[in-house]
């Protein structure tokens, strides 16, 4: 039986794929390559190109593939983009949720791992977060996001469909290969845009507000490695095989940096000066967002192996200087 990935073509779904076949499953992927890359997809997994909202599309890979479960990447994530076309993401993220579950039912598929999002928290009231925090999400991204866990809970309750929904924080890096890495087109990201500047592709990085209520006045994030996020999507799988209930678990390293150390990492690490200048905050970014990430480490047995931001920097480095840019399809 075949695990589906849907957005398989993606930064999260591509190393994802590479990680379940590592463990000997059979991957089938689908996505529409409107922000993916067909060639970031391992030649080991069976690929269609096409959209999830398109039921008959759906009907011809469930029919032509024995699913055994989903994980579910297809998704429009840009926060900024969702504020200006809310209506493009209740399309693509909720209607595209609504279809694939529809599918699923229909074709008796019944474990699903969920690509959730930090954002479905918004402004946090304390750091580390947990799971338990109140969910206020501050963009029809996170809001999005946080409708289609919810499709799921309800699905549970009247279908059966078990899920685990995994909310991460930042992620970056590439697979250490080099074979694949980040390609967003345009980039919004912090750690590849900081990259662009050793790439004699930008000529310095902006810092976004030096205000904050943080020690250094940049904002504070917690990194964490795609592989490790990867990771989890195989052992969220194992969960929902042991036929344990469905669960939402946060994913992220535990400790925060600021914009200024992650520049600074990225200097050392490129040994290029990395000029940095502070440009207005951006509309929307909390101060600080830190993962409790315990839970997942304890039910899920997630050990991340990567907790050393400037080694997840040099797998990025790799990437980008391998492939300055990204992929060419
Ligand atoms: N930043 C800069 N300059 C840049 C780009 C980013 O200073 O050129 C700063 C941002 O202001 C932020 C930090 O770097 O403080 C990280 O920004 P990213 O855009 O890399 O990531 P975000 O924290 O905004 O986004 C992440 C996830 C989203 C999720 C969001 C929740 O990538 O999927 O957290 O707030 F929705």
């Amino acid at each position: 039986m075949a695990i589906l990935v849907t957005g398989g073509a993606g930064y999260i779904g591509s190393h994802t794929v590479v990680e379940l076949l590592s463990h000997g499953e059979q991957v089938v992927v689908v996505d529409n390559l409107r922000t993916g890359h067909r060639s970031a997809v391992s030649s080991a997994a069976r690929f269609y190109e096409g959209d999830i909202r398109d039921a008959a599309f759906l009907k011809k890979v469930f029919g032509e593939n024995e699913i055994e479960a989903v994980i579910h990447f297809a998704a429009s994530s840009l926060v900024g983009e969702s504020v200006q076309q809310p209506l493009a993401y209740y399309d693509n993220n909720l209607f595209g949720t609504y279809s694939l579950s529809s599918a699923m039912v229909e074709h008796g598929v019944h474990k699903i791992v969920f690509s959730s999002t930090a954002a479905t928290y918004g402004e946090p009231e304390r750091v580390p977060i947990e799971e338990t925090a109140p969910t206020h999400p501050e963009s029809p991204y996170g809001e999005t996001k946080l409708a289609m866990e919810n499709m799921f809970r309800w699905c549970d309750r009247a279908y059966g469909l078990k899920f685990v929904s995994l909310r991460y924080f930042n992620a970056c890096g590439a697979h250490p290969d080099g074979l694949i890495g980040e390609d967003h087109k345009p980039e919004s990201h912090l750690i590849p845009i900081i990259l662009q500047v050793p790439l004699g592709q930008r000529e310095a990085i902006g810092i976004y507000g030096d205000d904050y209520p943080t020690e250094d006045g940049t904002c504070i994030r917690d990194y964490v490695h795609v592989m490790d996020l990867a990771n989890a999507h195989w052992l969220a799988l194992q969960h929902l095989r042991a036929g344990h209930s469905s669960n939402v678990f946060n994913l992220g390293s535990g400790t925060g940096f600021s914009v200024k150390q992650v520049i600074e990492l990225a200097r050392s690490v490129t040994e290029h000066p990395i000029p940095a200048n502070v440009s207005p905050r951006r509309a929307g970014d909390p101060a600080v967002l830190i993962a409790s990430s315990d839970k997942a480490r304890s039910v899920l047995g997630w050990q991340p192996k990567y907790d050393d931001l400037g080694t997840i920097i040099r797998t990025a480095w790799n990437w980008h200087q391998a492939h300055p840019d990204g992929y060419s399809d």
